[in-house]
């Protein structure tokens, strides 16, 4: 057969609520134009993020009951622990509550003043985590992947040359850990190859310096390996992800991607002497080591879903159905970062909206008009999010994992055509209040007049 299915049955329904054009205007007016402040009610199809808005499986609610909320030495832990081992094989793992805490204590633990962190791309929260240290964040992508067009197997490698002579620049006293985003989110959902990691390892290992990956969509990484890399076809997702661990000295985890978790996060090192300094961060802000800042029954599910999210049917259909919206829409002209990645797609606004300079924020405008048009949500990634240092006039279209159907994604590519067929008409924005931080949680904007 040649149809892909969702691999699932639905069992336990959400309703979802209609309302008009009017409706949504004046819900946008209310929310300045700023779709963060939209009351998710209010919303039709969601895709804001792939983030803790996973369906959980009959396996994993089950796992909830199971959950042992004993303060220290959970059993819940352990079942984690040993999923954990068994995928990552790193010495020691501790729980957090989201993926941003591990980074937080990774890099409190870490760095200093001085210190230089590459990465292929660091997320945001990554980033802001280092510098929060004082320590500086570098992004050393391919320079492919600058050009939304190119279509490369891997664009989210790391220029391992770059590396190189940064690691001579810098020194290497000053760079205490290379990061490795899998796949690269900011730059398009992007997989990794399995060379790449090899070669940064590599490399990192000549210079004595650990290597961690962000792991949050670790799963549709190695399906992307498996599919697109030699050698790989007849592995299982399972033992790809444990090749791609395998060339780390850690990890940090958000649960909220690929393991379908609502909340939950994990940081792992085989170094003794760092878990030791993370333990005694982690007891400070997060919890006992044995349940860090979740709940019993949280752990459980993270670990039912670690295992879930590994099933080759479940990823072909995740990949499968992330490009079809991507091919449904640029096939029919709508510019989008090529080729589609794991868990979004990103529609290029800039070129897609060439009369509005980034200045009147054209990602913006686009993901107003999608609302306004459809009740579809997705988030701007460009200037209104990054200011001057957005590369990119972006709208992202995250998808959750096991959500919505070939229908709903079939409404929001008619949505995107037809907004696509008039796009001449659409205005950009103008900023009312700048916030003095979390530019995109908070600004208020207004349309400019036609
Ligand atoms: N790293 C990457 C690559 C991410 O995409 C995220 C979150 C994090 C770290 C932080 O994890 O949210 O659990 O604290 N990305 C979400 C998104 C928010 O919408 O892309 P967290």
């Amino acid at each position: 057969m040649r149809t892909i299915i969702e691999p699932f049955r639905i069992k336990s329904v959400e309703p979802l609520h209609h309302n008009t054009r009017e409706e949504r205007e004046r819900f946008l007016e209310e929310a300045s134009y700023n779709l963060f402040l939209i009351e998710a009610r209010h919303i039709l199809i969601d895709l804001l993020t792939d983030s803790g808005t996973s369906a959980m499986s009959t396996e994993q609610w089950a796992a909830v009951m199971r959950g042992d909320e004993s303060y220290a030495g959970s059993e819940s832990f352990f079942r984690l622990k040993r999923v954990v081992d068994g995928l990552t094989g790193f010495r020691h793992m501790v729980p957090a509550h989201q993926g941003r805490a591990a980074e937080r204590i990774l890099f409190t633990v870490m760095c200093k003043p001085g210190h230089v962190v590459p990465s292929n791309t660091h997320f945001d929260t990554t980033r802001a985590n280092i510098e929060f240290t004082g320590a500086r964040a570098v992004d050393l992508p391919i320079p492919e992947a600058a050009d939304t067009q190119a279509r490369l197997d891997f664009k989210g490698n790391m220029d391992v040359e770059a590396l190189e002579s940064l690691i001579a620049r810098e020194g290497e006293d000053k760079i205490p850990l290379v990061m490795l985003t899998v796949t690269n989110n900011s730059g398009g959902g992007q997989p990794v190859s399995m060379g790449n990691i090899a070669a940064i390892h590599v490399v990192c290992a000549r210079h004595g310096i650990p290597l961690y990956l962000d792991a949050c969509r670790f799963a549709e990484n190695a399906w992307f390996i498996r599919e697109r890399e030699p050698g790989y076809a007849d592995w299982t997702p399972k033992r790809i992800a444990q090749k791609m661990f395998s060339y780390a000295d850690g990890c940090t985890f958000s649960a909220k991607k690929d393991a379908f978790a609502n909340i939950g996060g994990l940081l792992c090192t085989n170094d003794d002497r760092v878990f030791q300094q993370e333990t005694n961060l982690l007891i400070l802000t997060e919890g006992f080591p044995t349940y860090g800042g979740l709940a019993g029954r949280d752990l459980d599910a993270i670990a039912v879903g670690l295992e879930e999210v590994l099933d080759p049917d479940y990823l072909q259909y995740r990949i499968v159905s992330t490009g079809y919206l991507g091919r449904h829409i640029a096939d029919h002209g709508v510019p989008i970062v090529e080729p589609p990645g794991g868990h979004a797609i990103y529609i290029d606004a800039a070129r897609m909206l060439p009369h509005i300079p980034k200045e009147q924020f054209p990602g913006q405008a686009l993901a107003v008009e999608l609302y306004r048009h459809a009740g579809i949500r997705g988030v701007e990634i460009g200037t209104l999010m990054f200011g001057d240092a957005a590369r990119h006039e972006l709208l992202r279209l995250a998808i959750p994992r096991r959500v919505y159907t070939q229908s709903h994604i079939d409404y929001v590519v008619e949505a995107i055509l037809e907004v696509n067929a008039r796009k001449e008409q659409i205005r950009g924005m103008q900023l009312v209040e700048t916030p003095p931080f979390l530019r995109h949680f908070s600004a208020r904007l207004r349309p400019l007049a036609g």
